[in-house]
């Protein structure tokens, strides 16, 4: 897959582990920085993710800041986005099994690199359930 990465400061470590361990397991990955751990604002970085999983330029994303939460919020405010925080794998399987997520977020700060690599392949290779999941994000979108 091609998957695209972003993430502020507090997810700098944590970002340069994941897309290693992506790369070893043959993913191509996009960087959406930032590189460093210089403060920055979480949404300089969420929004060009946002616009390349929408535009089809990725086939998906990971995002990550001290809480998710910057990250999050902002990706859902793209109608093409559906993000989700997950801090344990059992999320990180649900975030796709239920809510079907093209973003997976996780709180850098929160969790060890051990369990962000856990949930980011627990994520990836579970399958969306669709059925009556389906319908609900069906009706996500604001009418
Ligand atoms: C940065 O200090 C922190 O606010 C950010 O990483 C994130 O937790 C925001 O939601």
């Amino acid at each position: 897959m091609k998957i695209g990465i972003a993430n502020d400061h507090a997810a700098y470590e944590y970002k340069l582990k994941i897309a290693a361990h992506l790369r070893r397991l043959g993913h191509e990955v996009v960087d959406f920085g930032t590189g460093s751990e210089v403060s920055v604002d979480y949404p300089d970085f969420a929004h060009p993710l946002a616009k390349a999983v929408e535009a089809g330029n990725v086939d998906a994303g990971i995002a990550m800041c001290g809480t998710g939460n910057g990250m999050a919020i902002t990706l859902n405010h793209h109608p093409g986005i559906r993000a989700g925080l997950a801090w344990n794998s059992e999320i990180g399987r649900l975030v796709k099994a239920h809510n079907n997520a093209n973003v997976l977020v996780m709180p850098a700060r929160f969790i060890s690199l051990r369990m962000a690599i856990r949930i980011t392949d627990t994520w990836l290779t579970t399958p969306f359930d669709g059925g009556r999941h389906l319908r609900r994000i069906e009706k996500i979108p604001v009418k």
